[in-house]
Parts: structure tokens; sequence; C-alpha cells
């Protein structure tokens, strides 16, 4: 096995940093690898947004309810920009508005999720550690008002990085033939038999999320997760379609 194979099967969320300090050399390691990220079509249609203001920190942190977001050294946005390729077009004079279709919020979303995973890669590649923040997402609206978004931008996930303060156990997954299929669908005929040994295998999960408590096995977390619902993540269409895109 290869070092960078070792590593991704090694990997966990740190959600607990060492008050360190991320260097500018590393950062800027960092922000080039996000950059080298493949795109859709090539649009590069995402960016990044660093919060250095702790104010700004706390208030992502009243949306995302999470105490240990406004204590990452660092956290960055990752968010859909169609907005900057929209100006490059009307400025070369294209009168059409076909950055606003939802095809190119898609792709912007696509974007930003293979820049932010990619430098997750390289975060952990260095002996750092990350975790995103899909809990940002509980008030689009507010995120974009934090964040000052214009039109045809949108949230997609925080990330929170820095020298680790923990050293959490490996959480078990899904065995791989539930997951990766040849050809066609799967579908199997009873899903509590099949991942009976892989619920059994999480109840010996400690949960650094869930303040360490021993997790519930993950037939309950899917229920528990499906009940446990954000009202204002309904709108989300919403949330899109005030930020100018086109949701029909
Ligand atoms: C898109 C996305 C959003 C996530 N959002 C959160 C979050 O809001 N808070 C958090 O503590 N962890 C978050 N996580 C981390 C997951 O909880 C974690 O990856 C998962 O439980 C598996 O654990 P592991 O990464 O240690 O293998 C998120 C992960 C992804 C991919």
């Amino acid at each position: 096995m290869n070092e960078t194979i070792n590593m991704q099967l090694n990997h966990r969320t740190i959600r607990e940093f060492d008050n360190r300090a991320v260097e500018d050399e590393v950062l800027e390691e960092l922000f080039e690898v996000f950059n080298r990220a493949p795109s859709s079509t090539g649009l590069q249609q995402c960016s990044i947004i660093r919060v250095t203001d702790q104010k700004i920190k706390d208030e992502i942190m009243k949306v995302s309810t999470q105490k240990y977001l406004a204590k990452c050294p660092e956290l960055l946005i990752f968010i859909v920009d169609i907005y900057r390729n929209s100006r490059i077009a009307i400025e070369n004079g294209f009168k059409d508005n076909s950055y606003r279709d939802m095809d190119r919020f898609f792709q912007g979303f696509t974007d930003a999720l293979v820049g932010a995973q990619n430098m997750v890669n390289a975060i952990e590649s260095l002996g750092l550690g990350a975790v995103y923040f899909g809990s940002i997402l509980n008030d689009y609206d507010r995120i974009c008002e934090i964040l000052k978004l214009p039109e045809l931008t949108f949230p997609v996930v925080g990330l929170g990085f820095g020298y680790p303060m923990q050293n959490p156990q490996i959480k078990p997954k899904m065995p791989v033939n539930l997951k990766i299929f040849e050809n066609k669908y799967k579908v199997f005929d009873n899903y509590m038999d099949s991942i009976k040994g892989y619920d059994d295998e999480m109840t010996n999960y400690y949960d650094t999320r869930d303040e360490g408590r021993r997790s519930d096995c993950f037939s309950k977390q899917v229920v528990k997760k499906f009940e446990d619902i954000v009202i204002k993540r309904k709108d989300v269409l919403k949330s899109i379609a005030k930020q100018g895109f086109n949701v029909e």
C-alpha cells in the first residue's frame, strides 16, 4: 500500500485543535491544491471564503449550533460561484442569462466539493486534521447574509482545520459490497439483515461529534437523522432562488 492510500484509509474527522496557528506557507500550499482540482467544464465555478474574524466565526457557529466550529484555527466556507463568470460573460457582451440555470448551480456545487476534498487530503498529508461543517446550512439565508454573498453564489460546506488535539477512533464504514455495484443498481432483499454486522460494529464506536458517547447502531442513526428535521433546510429551493438561480 502506498503512503497516500494508507493516509486515506486512516482518515478521521478531527474536531478539537491545538491553539497553534496554521502557517502562511502551509495555507498558500493548500490554496494551490484547491486551485489545481478538476472543475466541471473547466469553468472553476466555486470559491472559498476564509473566515479570520472571530465575530463572523461566532455568527456562523450560531447557525451551525456546533460550538467547536468557533474554535477551529482555520475556517473556510466553500461556495458555488457563478457570479464571477456571469460578470466575465456580461463584460464580454453576453446577453442571455443561462448562467442562472440549475445545471450551472450543480456544476459549482460539485466543483466546490471536489476542491474541498482535495484540500482535506492535503491537510491530512501534512499531519493536520479537518472537519467539514454541513451544519452551516441550517440557515442558508443567514449564511448568505453573514458572508455578504452576492447573487449567483451559494454556500456548500464549511471546513475547519488545524493541528489536532485528539486522536479519535477510525469510524466503521458499511462494507463496500453494499455501495459498489456492477453495471446496474443492486437492490438487496433485506437491508437490516445486510447491515447486521455493521450495525454491531458501530455500537463499539465512540463518536467525537457526540461528546465521545458510544454510538447507536447505524440503522438507528438513520432513523434518528431522518426524524431530526431542520425546518429552514426544507426551504433550500427558495433560498437558491433568492440567490438568483432559476430553480424551475
Ligand atoms: C458534507 C459533509 C458535511 C459534514 N458536516 C459535519 C458537521 O456539520 N459537523 C461535524 O461535526 N461533522 C460533519 N461532517 C463529518 C462527518 O460527521 C464525518 O465525516 C462522518 O461522521 C464520518 O466520520 P469520519 O470522517 O471520522 O470517518 C460532515 C461530513 C461531510 C462529508
